[in-house]
């Protein structure tokens, strides 16, 4: 069975949704007061945290990391709100076996304000994507991706609901489509 881990650098919504339908091996947070750490004691998830101005810079950061992922043999990284760019140490281990999911439908609004940018652009529509994390911002092939409408009604809060619940659709159906085993019933 292949085995994930996930990384969450805040609330951890995406974390939780998938913990409640597949096995996480364990939940890596950057920093040590994330609510997603919360999340993973309720949920029974074994939970890491370090942070990175503990470690003289981003490499031995990334080493660490990769030691992690290496000691619990993870075949899958699944970023949901990893809020760090990730670079060449963690990259150069894990390429081709991490995937990110960005809250807008790229290659629009990438970055870490993916939702806002484009509500401030007036769209009329944007949506989400799940892709292989590259050496890029959001850059990496893109696996799936689905649109989510702006309704005239909306204010910022009642479209960002929108398009997590999309989140909360499609990033399950991506790991299955990955091979990634569902918990049993
Ligand atoms: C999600 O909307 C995710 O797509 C986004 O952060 C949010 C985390 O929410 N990620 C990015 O913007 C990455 N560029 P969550 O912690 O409740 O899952």
């Amino acid at each position: 069975m292949k085995k994930i881990a996930v990384f969450a650098s805040g609330n951890g919504s995406n974390f939780q949704v998938l913990a409640e339908q597949f096995p996480v091996e364990f939940v890596f947070s950057d920093h040590h007061d994330a609510y997603v750490l919360k999340r993973a004691e309720k949920l029974g998830v074994k939970s890491y945290s370090f942070e990175l101005k503990d470690f003289a810079d981003k490499a031995a950061y990334e080493t660490a990391l990769v030691q992690l992922l290496d000691q619990h043999q993870i075949d899958l990284v699944v970023l949901a709100g990893y809020m760090k760019i990730v670079a060449r140490t963690l990259l150069d281990k894990y390429e081709g076996r991490m995937i990110n999911i960005h809250p807008a439908y790229l290659p629009e609004f990438p970055g870490a304000h993916g939702i806002e940018d484009a509500w401030a652009a007036g769209v009329k529509e944007s949506g989400v994507t799940i892709h292989w994390v590259d050496s890029g911002i959001d850059s990496g092939q893109i696996i799936r991706q689905k649109r989510v409408p702006r309704l005239a009604t909306d204010s910022l809060a009642t479209f960002e609901e929108r398009i997590h619940q999309m989140e909360y659709a499609l990033y399950p159906e991506v790991l299955e489509s990955l091979g990634i085993e569902r918990l049993a019933k």
